[in-house]
């Protein structure tokens, strides 16, 4: 960002992080390479991000229907979870990032689920940025798991007479306690949102551009701010 541009930032910025494959099939490479290079790019954007001031960023790294997919690609996005996790701790301590983990974290292996746990353990009291991880994540997994813990907790009594409001079940989430992403960037070209967070997104700007993600860079970011900043500025409340 140059000095004289002044953007109305996201408070929350969401990404589906699309696209690994493609590009790396383009260039006659595996897809594998893609997901290699897709992850240095995550690793760059979150420091650009956090360059940038904004607070909280979540990204769709894994769905429930990513199992899916071919044993061998799942097995190297799982060994590349690892390593991820482990540089990101590092990160998390030298930015003062809280990360967490979304999604279902019980179908993942027992030492990944302990990476999990260490991440966010170690970064739990930071409050620079939050950072926020989808693995086994699906929208409509996470609401069937918080119902599941909601229709437990009245029966053991310790909901509130009445009607379930949107406040209540939101601290059922895995979201719970995170404001809702205002701006959601989706790469690569599809423009859905593949079960990404259904509940949360009822109200966010969305932005698809055709650049995969291991293109995406902080200009390729600044150009949906921008478009974010112009929606703000023509519809939004006098800013
Ligand atoms: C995104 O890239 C990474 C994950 C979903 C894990 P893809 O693997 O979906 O790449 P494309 O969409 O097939 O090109
Ligand atoms: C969405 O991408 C999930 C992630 C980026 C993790 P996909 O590539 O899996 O989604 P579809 O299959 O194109 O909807
Ligand atoms: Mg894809």
């Amino acid at each position: 960002m140059n000095m004289e541009e002044k953007l109305i930032l996201p408070n929350h910025l969401a990404i589906i992080l699309d696209g690994n494959g493609r590009w790396a099939k383009k260039r006659g490479m595996p897809r594998s390479y893609g997901h290699i290079v897709g992850t240095d790019n995550l690793e760059k954007m979150c420091d650009v991000i956090s360059d940038m001031g904004i607070k909280y960023l979540t990204v769709y790294a894994f769905s429930t229907e990513n199992w899916k997919r071919a044993q061998d690609e799942v097995a190297l996005l799982m060994n590349l979870f690892r390593k991820y996790l482990r540089r990101c701790e590092k990160k998390a301590i030298r930015n003062h990032m809280r990360v967490r983990i979304i999604g279902d974290p019980s179908a993942l292996a027992p030492d990944l689920q302990d990476e999990i746990r260490e991440v966010e353990e170690v970064s739990k009291d930071y409050d620079r940025m939050f950072f926020q991880i989808a693995i086994n994540y699906g929208g409509r997994d996470e609401i069937e798991r918080a119902v599941t813990k909601l229709a437990d907790d009245a029966r053991k009594g310790v909901l509130p007479e009445g009607r379930v409001t949107g406040e209540i079940f939101e601290r059922y989430l895995d979201t719970a306690g995170i404001p809702d992403p205002d701006l959601m960037i989706r790469t690569s070209g599809e423009q859905r949102i593949s079960n990404f967070l259904l509940w949360q997104m009822a109200y966010t700007e969305y932005y698809f551009t055709d650049v995969a993600w291991p293109d995406f860079h902080k200009e390729e970011l600044l150009e949906a701010i921008r478009e974010y900043d112009r929606r703000n500025r023509r519809f939004g409340d006098a800013k």
